[in-house]
């Protein structure tokens, strides 16, 4: 890593939880990422993970997408809130709003997305019941460049679950997320690094074209 590289500002964009956004605070408190989490805005007035961001001292902001005509309407104040942060990453944390292809653009290449899916399989909600009602053996989740397709982006990395006999759409969920909070603040470390781009070419990792997602196999937390 270089140590002359100016620490990333990100910003987080989230609709509810934000346990996904928690797990991003966390690693740059525990400097395993060489970034600053600048503001976390959200499109819901309750989502409680604004909470938690004004906890930590961190600028929030709300742009409520219910009191806007149109999405260009919406994502227009978004732009400005988001900019105002001059931010190097906008990481998207359960962040439930469909977004434009000019939006997209803006941000092309510095804005990520995490997906509880493997990716192309399931975009979109539900991922988990989808999964127990297609009978797979096998769930997981996935973090991609953002782009204008939904959950279309070109996926960087990927961690892989076992589907267990007994699984419910509950305890799938639990045990995907857990991976999320690994897998989310470990792509965000790489990006922070300089080692992660994404142009014309495709994506770039440790300067080499990623021709697959990267896996991981964390898994610890997997009853035997
Ligand atoms: C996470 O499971 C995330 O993968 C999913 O929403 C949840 C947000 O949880 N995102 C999507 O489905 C996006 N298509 P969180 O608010 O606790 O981070």
């Amino acid at each position: 890593m270089s140590q002359t590289r100016a620490p990333v500002s990100i910003v987080t964009l989230i609709s509810g939880r934000g346990s996904n956004m928690r797990s991003i605070v966390e690693s740059v408190a525990a400097q395993r990422i060489r970034g600053q989490v600048a503001a976390v805005i959200s499109n819901c007035p309750q989502a409680q993970g604004l909470n938690y961001a004004r906890g930590q001292g961190i600028a929030t902001d709300v742009v409520d997408h219910t009191l806007y005509p149109d999405r260009t309407a919406f994502e227009k104040d978004l732009t400005v809130a988001i900019d105002r942060h001059r931010p190097g990453l906008i990481v998207l944390a359960g962040f439930m709003r469909i977004l434009t292809p000019a939006f997209v653009h803006r941000y092309l290449g510095r804005m990520l997305n995490i997906h509880p899916s493997l990716l192309p399989r399931y975009p979109g909600l539900s991922t988990h019941q989808r999964v127990l009602d297609a009978g797979d053996d096998t769930h997981g989740v996935s973090v991609h460049f953002v782009t204008p397709e939904l959950d279309g982006g070109p996926v960087i990395a990927q961690c892989r679950i076992p589907v267990l006999k007994n699984d419910t759409a509950e305890t799938l969920a639990d045990r995907v997320l857990s991976e999320e909070h690994r897998l989310y603040p470990e792509v965000v470390g790489w990006f922070c690094e300089g080692r992660l781009q994404f142009g014309a070419g495709g994506i770039r990792f440790d300067d080499l074209p990623l021709s697959a997602p990267i896996q991981r196999s964390y898994q610890s937390t997997d009853p035997a």
